[in-house]
């Protein structure tokens, strides 16, 4: 079983992150097929609607942390870059159902999305400075943009989990629901977008993004921290300490 799934019906592409066992961590292979997958979509007239989602009760825990030892980005063309263009370049609108863990750019990647719904179980948590990574995504960006400053802060430089109710009040997600009922929500407003005229849709979130700031810039600035962040030796600290199951030490 592939760890991206991806069906389509009634205009609505559905991409589902299906690595439970790893609490859905995304490896650099699931980041080049969601971004082939996304390229596609954007071309593809009979795709109306991306909705985002995951299996075993995790929306993703993130990068693969392995992955970011034994295999870290080099450049703007790896798959995880392509990956963050082709969200932040979408011209169709996204949905994302998250229920369970949403760490790193499982949070991030919600900035991106034009409508977010959280499951009773959602655990959100953007802890790159706890790995002695700094933000992607442009989350350094779109979060202060969203929820301002003090708050954007508390979140990145403190690091820890927040509620569905938090992420709600902050404007993060839209509605929370059960997380039974999830799935069924978040595909009947897709199906609702999914009828809409297109271009009159595409054009709508065309113009909604305008207002977002130099995303592209940010991402390329933020690219570049982080890739020299990761060959330090306080990140290889941080991501050692996670597999080692004890607490990071930075001396
Ligand atoms: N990369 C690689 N492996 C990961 C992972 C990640 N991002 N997240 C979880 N896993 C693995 C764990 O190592 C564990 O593997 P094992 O069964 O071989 O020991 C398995 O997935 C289950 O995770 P576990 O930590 O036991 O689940 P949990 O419910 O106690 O905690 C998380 C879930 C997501 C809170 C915790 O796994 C975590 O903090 N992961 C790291 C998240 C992260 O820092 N992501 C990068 C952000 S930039």
């Amino acid at each position: 079983m592939s760890d991206i799934l991806t069906t389509q019906a009634d205009g609505i592409l559905t991409i589902t992150f299906n690595r439970p066992d790893k609490k859905n961590a995304l490896t650099s292979a699931m980041y080049a097929t969601l971004a082939d997958a996304l390229e596609a979509a954007d071309t593809d007239p009979a795709v109306r609607v991306i909705l985002f989602t995951g299996n075993g009760g995790a929306f993703t825990s993130g990068n693969d942390l392995q992955d970011f030892l034994n295999n870290p980005p080099q450049g703007d063309n790896t798959p995880v870059f392509r990956f963050l263009r082709a969200i932040s370049t979408a011209s169709k609108p996204m949905i994302a159902a998250v229920s369970g863990v949403a760490v790193g750019v499982g949070t991030t990647m919600l900035l991106h999305c034009d409508l977010v719904y959280a499951g009773e179980s959602a655990k959100l948590s953007l802890p790159f400075v706890n790995l002695a990574l700094v933000p992607e995504a442009a989350s350094s960006l779109l979060l202060p943009a969203m929820v301002g400053h003090h708050r954007a802060a508390e979140l990145l430089l403190l690091g820890e989990a927040f509620t569905p109710a938090t992420a709600k009040d902050y404007g993060i997600v839209n509605a929370i629901y059960p997380d039974d009922k999830l799935l069924a929500e978040a595909t009947a407003v897709a199906q609702k977008l999914a009828t809409k005229p297109p271009t009159a849709m595409r054009l709508t979130k065309q113009l909604l993004k305008r207002t977002k700031g130099d995303v592209a810039g940010q991402m390329a600035q933020e690219g570049e921290h982080f890739r020299s962040q990761l060959k330090s030796a306080e990140a290889r600290e941080a991501i050692t300490a996670f597999f080692e199951k004890r607490p990071p030490k930075f001396s």
